[in-house]
């Protein structure tokens, strides 16, 4: 493993030169998104200049230089989470448009009473689909409760599962507490009653590279954005033989075999799944976005954060009064805190005034916050490209804040 060269790899985010309100910027929201590196930003100044077209219909150079782009970037996706084959990947807009695509796509596949088990550290977007699928499908949700710790309780997810279950969706990674969830033991034991399982990888794909064929997972989900890429384009992967039994999510061009005002009949995969012109030139720069990430190499970067996860929670617990939300031994560096009981919006505008970029709120997650009795949390999310230097300024803002709002 490599060690990290932080000050060079600083060097790739021309962002990070940025002032905000005069001061330096400390861009500490990176699991709402990452910055983006030079190579990414390049990619989509090269598409636009060079080959901006429509893809999978055109005989000219340009068109086909775009479709075999995207098609590269599509394998590099491939290879990345190590999927079986590459038209297991659908490229989408994002997370939350993946997990509709497999919600909508469920309909049909439940009867009344079965059951779909999500857990407490779930985002909205991990609860709401499939709330609306319950609806639907007259199926029930069950929930894996969490402890103080921001764990989930594994004993209660077992007796959860029964043959009711058809589903299990969880993420890997709590976007607001920062918590590793078990995903190989809730697979496993998903499987053994029959239960096919989506993992939401949004919050952990920056961190983690998934081997998706050796999880056995049936569905992934994640989002360029969080990993270096622009934001509009994510992927859904499927096994194939869950992916043959859904059906189309939108109706439109390119997912089609032939068309007559009689009968549709439908393309194969990945294209099935992908009506409509998508986001060429963001699909083109998360395969780049990827090779940037690869090149760093991700135990090299979970080693890195790991170091500045420890930093920054033992600098934040010597600012009296407190509190980290998410205590798991298992978790990424993601900061949740309080202190006392000042609202964290009050503070999160306070350290942006001191060049501090944190988010602030529910983080989309607010059943959460309602099991810490919280209005919601001032959250640090800290990437391999920020420092322990950083990390002081950021301690040094919430001391000001806190003595300006006490
Ligand atoms: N889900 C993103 C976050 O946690 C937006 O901030």
């Amino acid at each position: 493993m490599n060690m990290l060269d932080v000050l060079k790899i600083r060097e790739d985010f021309p962002i990070l030169k940025r002032k905000i309100n005069g001061k330096p910027l400390v861009y500490f929201d990176n699991a709402a998104t990452s910055q983006t590196p030079l190579a990414v930003i390049d990619a989509i100044v090269d598409y636009y200049s060079n080959y901006n077209s429509n893809i999978h219909r055109g005989v000219h150079t340009l068109s086909q230089e775009a479709t075999d782009a995207y098609e590269m970037a599509r394998k590099k996706v491939q290879e990345h989470f190590n999927a079986k084959h590459s038209y297991e990947i659908i490229l989408t807009s994002g997370t939350t448009h993946s997990i509709n695509i497999v919600a909508t796509g469920f309909t049909n596949l439940l009867s009344k009473g079965d059951e779909i088990i999500v857990s407490a550290l779930e985002h909205h977007s991990n609860i709401v689909p499939w709330q609306m699928l319950c609806e639907r499908a007259g199926a029930v949700l069950k929930v894996i409760p969490m402890n103080l710790e921001g764990e989930l309780v594994m004993d209660v997810y077992e007796q959860l599962l029964s043959d009711k279950t058809k589903l299990v969706f969880v993420n890997h990674i709590s976007n607001a507490l920062g918590t590793i969830n078990p995903i190989e033991k809730i697979i496993h034991k998903a499987h053994k009653v029959g239960a096919a399982v989506l993992i939401d990888g949004a919050q952990s794909c920056p961190h983690i590279k998934p081997d998706l064929q050796a999880l056995d997972v049936d569905f992934y989900v994640a989002s360029a954005h969080k990993l270096c890429g622009p934001t509009g384009v994510g992927l859904l992967y499927g096994k194939e033989e869950w992916l043959n039994k859904l059906p189309p999510y939108q109706g439109g061009g390119e997912m089609i075999d032939q068309v007559t005002f009689e009968k549709t009949t439908y393309a194969g995969l990945p294209h099935k799944f992908e009506a409509g012109t998508p986001n060429i030139c963001g699909g083109i720069a998360f395969g780049v976005a990827l090779d940037y990430m690869n090149a760093i190499g991700f135990d090299t970067i979970a080693a890195y954060e790991k170091e500045l996860l420890e930093y920054g929670t033992e600098k934040l617990l010597e600012i009296e009064g407190l509190k980290i939300y998410g205590t798991s031994k298992n978790k990424t560096s993601v900061i949740s805190f309080n202190i006392g009981d000042i609202h964290p919006y009050d503070i999160g505008s306070i350290v942006d005034k001191l060049g501090v970029a944190v988010r602030t709120g529910h983080h989309c997650a607010q059943p959460i916050m309602d099991f810490y009795k919280i209005p919601g949390t001032v959250r640090a999310s800290f990437s391999f490209y920020n420092t322990k230097e950083e990390i002081d300024i950021l301690v040094e803002a919430v001391k000001k804040a806190k003595m300006m709002l006490s």
